[in-house]
């Protein structure tokens, strides 16, 4: 027994469902948290889970920013600083990650109410979150309309990464699960993957 549902049926949903429905029904998501500083030199944090990979040489990621009809502070700071930071969130920060999602005014940090710790690195006022086993220094690149609603494809470039160790292993594979780093159901689950196998790089059959 399947449940079917149209296009009609998820229009004539509430808005909690719906957003639950089609937040999850597409896969499990990453999830980082996005650091930058403000103009005035405040830290902030946010939740993302739409951070794809574009590609690796240029090494390219891209992730979707809600439309800006409310102030989006992240998308102000890095567009001030060129730069923001792109942390994994482990099992042990889930909490904490999920409430940096709060509205909190520009001048709040959510390092601060979150209780997740800055730590800043040489070259750079870009904060990144403490403990977190996966954090990339990026450069804001571009950024493209998504006519359909508004929201915004941002295109950033990987300028450094810091990595810990036991993750990076010799092929250049970084093993998430070592870090436990988590990944995100939806817009208010998070689960742990597990990793079942590795393949080689798939050839077309020659029998
Ligand atoms: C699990 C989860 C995932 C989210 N993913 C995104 C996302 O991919 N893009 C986005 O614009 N907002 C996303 N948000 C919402 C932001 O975290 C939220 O709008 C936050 O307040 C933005 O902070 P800022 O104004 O400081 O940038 C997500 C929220 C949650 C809880």
């Amino acid at each position: 027994m399947q449940h079917h549902i149209t296009l009609s049926d998820i229009e004539a949903q509430d808005k909690i469902y719906r957003l639950n429905l089609i937040n999850s029904v597409s896969g499990y998501k990453s999830a980082q948290l996005i650091g930058t500083r403000s103009e005035a030199g405040k830290e902030n944090l946010a939740v993302f889970s739409s951070v794809i990979h574009l590609g690796s040489n240029p090494p390219y990621i891209g992730f979707i920013l809600r439309p800006t009809t409310v102030p989006r502070h992240s998308y102000s700071n890095f567009k001030a600083h060129g730069s923001f930071s792109l942390n994994a969130i482990t099992a042990d920060q889930i909490a904490a990650a999920h409430h940096s999602s709060a509205s909190y005014p520009e001048g709040i940090s959510e390092f601060e109410k979150t209780g997740l710790v800055a730590e800043t690195k040489a070259g750079t006022h870009i904060p990144f979150v403490k403990g977190s086993p996966i954090q990339l220094l990026c450069s804001y690149e571009n950024e493209y309309l998504i006519k359909e609603n508004n929201t915004l494809l941002i295109v950033g470039m990987i300028q450094e990464l810091f990595i810990d160790e036991g993750l990076l292993l010799e092929d250049g594979w970084v093993q998430l699960d070592k870090g436990k780093i988590v990944s995100i159901n939806g817009l208010d689950g998070y689960a742990l993957p597990q990793l079942l196998d590795r393949f080689p790089y798939a050839r077309p059959k020659t029998d």
